[in-house]
């Protein structure tokens, strides 16, 4: 058994004000795919190709969340958090992504959101996290069409209208990464395409869609924070070999600087522009600029470092390291190092981690779930986290993924994240020992 660090030690280390939080995301806990006038999503859709989802699963039931909104509000507050990060289905609001709105969607929105201030819990929100209305996907290819961007930065203000004076904070995309190259260049999420020159016309107008949004939701009025959250994962090379190096290079510049040179210096990084060729977006006059609109935050997910080399340009894990359920390496040390290399190549807004966390196989015996790796994982990221606001990184706040086992995209329900396990068959949660840790952590006098 690994050694604990007392928590009240560990709690020391962070300032007072810091956020504390739980993330979890609409289509993986919500269920309720069709009701009360909601509209299908991409998601709904790839859950039906054929292969597509390892054991199966779709989001039709998922944890049911929707219909148990009460009794998971009371969850959450039972952990001791300060926040709870949660996501908008667009086609629960808009059900086809243009056009009318639906009333009892926003209604449940709007009951999450006043049932978390009841409980003395601030709501963040984010507005895409990967459920893009179906009809948008049929009509005009999804993120290949520009028009997307628009149609997003208005429901963004409509979504801002309803809930932005009682969410403290709100996201425009989760992971525009996985948006555009899981689901346009590689086609192992939703909507399943694989055609480079799609994937990276796709990811400009997700880039562009936030500006709109941000622009959008501004015009609203309205109090709450607005940013972005990105997945990010430190770059390096399998061996000391100059062409392992080159591709590192050429990975860190698609997954991390893509995105941070786009939002936080204004322009695409030239190497990756001229590694594209023929395949880099078509960009218009002043969607630059649109793209750079200040964030008041930017959320950070980290789960796994990312190894390069000329076999393998992505790789989650390095030979032999300690490695989670989903084969990502094991390795704290990454997170304060990006953090620390993000301080340094960039001026950024204050940083939330948006997403940490870790899959593991774990067993429910006599309604206990003795999950140490999962408590150990986290407890080491929260380390890592403390040396990098040592060093001057402005991290401000702390969301574990996932406040519940949930639909784990491609992996279906075979992978568990949450720090309460979900009996699928009952639907029972039951607070696995990370959970009762963070409760303690959180009580613990800061
Ligand atoms: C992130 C996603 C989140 C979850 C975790 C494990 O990329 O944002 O929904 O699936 O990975």
């Amino acid at each position: 058994m690994t050694q604990q660090i007392p928590v009240a030690e560990l709690r020391r280390r962070f300032p007072s004000e810091f956020v504390w939080g739980v993330a979890t995301s609409a289509f993986q806990i919500e269920g309720a795919a069709r009701a009360d006038g909601k509209g299908p999503s991409i998601w709904d859709e790839f859950c039906r190709v054929p292969g597509a989802i390892a054991d199966g699963g779709t989001g039709d039931v998922a944890c049911d969340h929707y219909h148990r909104l009460e009794a998971d509000l009371d969850l959450i507050a039972d952990l001791g958090v300060t926040a709870y990060r949660f996501s908008i289905s667009w086609p629960r609001v808009q059900p086809s992504g243009s056009g009318p709105y639906n009333d009892r969607g926003v209604a449940f929105y709007e009951r999450l959101v006043d049932g978390l201030l009841e409980r003395n819990i601030q709501p963040y929100a984010t507005l895409y996290h990967w459920d893009l209305p179906a009809e948008l996907q049929h009509h005009s290819g999804g993120w290949l069409a520009r028009d997307t961007a628009y149609r997003f930065a208005e429901y963004a203000q409509v979504v801002s209208r309803r809930l932005g004076d009682r969410v403290v904070s709100i996201a425009t995309h989760n992971e525009p990464w996985v948006s555009a190259v899981l689901g346009y260049e590689r086609g192992v999420f939703a909507p399943g395409v694989k055609d480079r020159r799609v994937a990276y016309q796709a990811s400009h107008h997700l880039l562009l869609s936030h500006g709109l949004a941000m622009q959008a939701i501004r015009a609203a009025g309205i109090k709450a924070e607005v940013g972005i959250v990105l997945n990010m994962s430190p770059v390096r090379p399998a061996t000391d070999s100059e062409i392992d190096a080159h591709h590192a290079r050429l990975e860190d510049g698609r997954l991390v600087r893509w995105y941070t040179d786009a939002l936080f210096k204004g322009q695409y990084p030239a190497d990756i522009i001229e590694h594209l060729g023929a395949d880099a977006p078509q960009v218009q006059a002043g969607d630059a600029a649109s793209i750079a609109q200040p964030c008041d935050f930017v959320g950070i997910n980290y789960y796994h470092p990312t190894v390069s080399s000329s076999s393998n340009p992505a790789s989650p894990a390095s030979t032999g390291a300690a490695v989670t359920d989903m084969g990502w390496e094991v390795a704290p040390n990454a997170l304060s190092g990006l953090l620390l290399r993000l301080k340094r190549d960039y001026q950024l807004p204050p940083i939330y981690i948006t997403e940490n966390g870790a899959a593991y196989r774990d067993q429910l015996v006599n309604g206990q779930v003795d999950d140490e790796q999962r408590r150990h994982y986290i407890e080491s990221h929260l380390v890592a986290v403390a040396e990098a606001i040592d060093r001057g990184v402005d991290v401000r706040g702390y969301f574990v993924w996932s406040l519940m086992d949930n639909f784990e995209w491609a992996e279906g329900y075979r992978k568990r994240f949450g720090i309460v396990h979900v009996d699928y068959a009952t639907l029972r949660r039951t607070l696995k020992r990370s959970a009762l840790w963070y409760r303690s952590l959180l009580s613990a006098v800061a």
